[in-house]
């Protein structure tokens, strides 16, 4: 298929570069000339596992062009809308700029017989009103709307082998074209038994925000339980295997640590309340709020740790940040809980230098004030208390002996819950977390549930 990718940020420079992995002719558009550039050159604007070497080797292919005009769309038989869908500045609800010019603009480009498919996250609503605009100016093309559910990290994967397919249609024969033209471009993973379902505009363009909604909520919801863990003397990784145990409740997205952050899910709850609220269903979604204040309320949460970490005050203490990222395996750091702590102690006076394998530069950006140190040992020098704050893979391999050589005092909070407590505090060090126990004489010497890994009991 001829394929066109409006918008080549996350969504859109891994979609059309899995597109045209599959065997697709796929050209790029971003109105960002430097973004246009960097993927001609072969160099992702991100840090995305696996996405560089596979950029370079579909740009031998030649089956992926980039482009920075929006003409060079005309020709394709498909073109996937893939622009951004922020918050607004001081709202809740979605800016939809990038998304009414880019699709404004493509109408030129369209011609009878094409299929324009959104994949951005949007209010819903969106769509219909999309499909109007299209009708009156070109009505011989068809909308759907086929939302993206890849993560960070794995977005290769998840691109070219998702768990399913969504597509938002209209009904009747203009629907069965538009479903026809996806099953091509996805003829792959629906062979190898990728599930797909057809909906309505509105139903597709709610999964996408119902199933983030979800995932929050079940963060928040573990997150909770770590809070009521905290004042019981409970331990909510235990408590998190148990439940993950029941198949009705799963143990995905049950770690408790800071809070989840991103460009996606912390937006995606707040123009969903938003929503919800201008379409008159006031109470639906009161909850999510709820989901909102205990997430923001981690943060706060772990400066009053660390504050009590280092004896009651931050003033001129050496605070190592481990992780900037909003998660490990991205530079990402919108929304990023970790950056979001490290800010908040630096405003209340200690010293705060933070470290992360990928993330320093974009964190810079965004917070200048704080320090940042690439190298990890050289971050840890002399410091006065850890904070493990995004579980990248060389922090969760950190050894008390190896720590305790760089550090001044061995103090540190592990905030996703990663490290091996039991170990750290027999190494000598003043461990705390997120919703396990606190005083060392009720778990030191305690044997690690030994369930948890293996068989259980019977
Ligand atoms: C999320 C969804 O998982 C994707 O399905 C969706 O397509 C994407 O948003 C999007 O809307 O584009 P992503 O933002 O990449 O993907 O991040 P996640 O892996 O879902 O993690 C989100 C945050 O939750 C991270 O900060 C992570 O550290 C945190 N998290 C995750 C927890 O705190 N606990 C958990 O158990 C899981």
């Amino acid at each position: 298929m001829r394929i066109s990718v409006i918008g080549c940020g996350y969504l859109g420079a891994v979609h059309a570069v899995c597109m045209a992995k599959l065997g697709h002719d796929v050209v790029g558009i971003d109105i960002d000339e430097r973004k246009i550039e960097a993927l001609h050159a072969g160099r992702a604007v991100f840090y995305e596992p696996g996405l560089p070497e596979l950029l370079r080797e579909v740009l031998g292919t030649g089956r992926l062009k980039f482009s920075s005009s929006m003409s060079d769309a005309k020709g394709a038989q498909l073109h996937f809308l893939c622009v951004g869908t922020p918050q607004q500045e001081g709202k809740y609800a979605t800016d939809m700029r990038y998304v009414d010019e880019a699709f404004a603009s493509l109408l030129d480009s369209l011609e009878p017989g094409n299929v324009v498919v959104g994949k951005s996250t949007v209010p819903v609503g969106t769509a219909a009103r999309l499909a109007d605009a299209l009708a009156e100016r070109s009505p011989d093309t068809v909308l759907a709307w086929n939302p993206e559910f890849l993560r960070e990290g794995f977005a290769v994967k998840d691109t070219l082998s998702p768990d399913r397919f969504i597509y938002g249609v209209p009904d009747g024969e203009p629907g069965a074209w538009a479903t026809a033209a996806l099953d091509e471009v996805y003829a792959s993973a629906l062979a190898l038994g990728t599930r797909r379902l057809i909906a309505d505009y509105a139903t597709a363009e709610l999964v996408k925000v119902a199933a983030n909604s979800f995932l929050a909520t079940k963060i928040s919801f573990i997150n909770a339980m770590a809070e009521v863990c905290d004042v019981a003397g409970a331990d909510v990784t235990v408590l998190a295997e148990a439940l993950g145990m029941d198949d009705r409740i799963g143990r995905r997205y049950l770690n408790a640590g800071i809070g989840f952050g991103g460009g996606c899910l912390p937006k995606d709850i707040r123009a969903f309340i938003a929503r919800a609220d201008e379409l008159g269903a006031h109470q639906a979604l009161t909850f999510l709020r709820e989901v909102d204040d205990i997430n923001v309320r981690r943060r706060v949460r772990v400066v009053e740790l660390t504050r009590t970490l280092v004896g009651g005050s931050l003033l001129g203490q050496r605070i190592t940040v481990l992780g900037a990222a909003f998660k490990p395996d991205s530079d990402d750091v919108r929304d990023s809980p970790a950056l979001s702590i490290a800010a908040q102690l630096h405003l209340n006076g200690a010293e705060v230098t933070v470290t992360d394998p990928r993330a320093t530069l974009a964190a810079q950006v965004r917070f200048p004030e704080l320090t940042y140190e690439p190298n990890l040992e050289t971050a840890m020098l002399r410091a006065d208390a850890l904070l493990l704050l995004t579980e990248w893979r060389e922090y969760q391999a950190l050894t008390p002996e190896f720590a305790a050589g760089l550090v001044r005092r061995r103090n540190i909070l592990d905030g996703r819950n990663v490290l091996d407590l039991h170990r750290w505090r027999l190494a000598g060090w003043n461990f705390r977390a997120i919703g396990r126990p606190y005083d060392s004489a009720s778990t030191d010497g305690r044997a690690a549930p030994k369930w948890v890994a293996g068989k259980p009991g019977k």
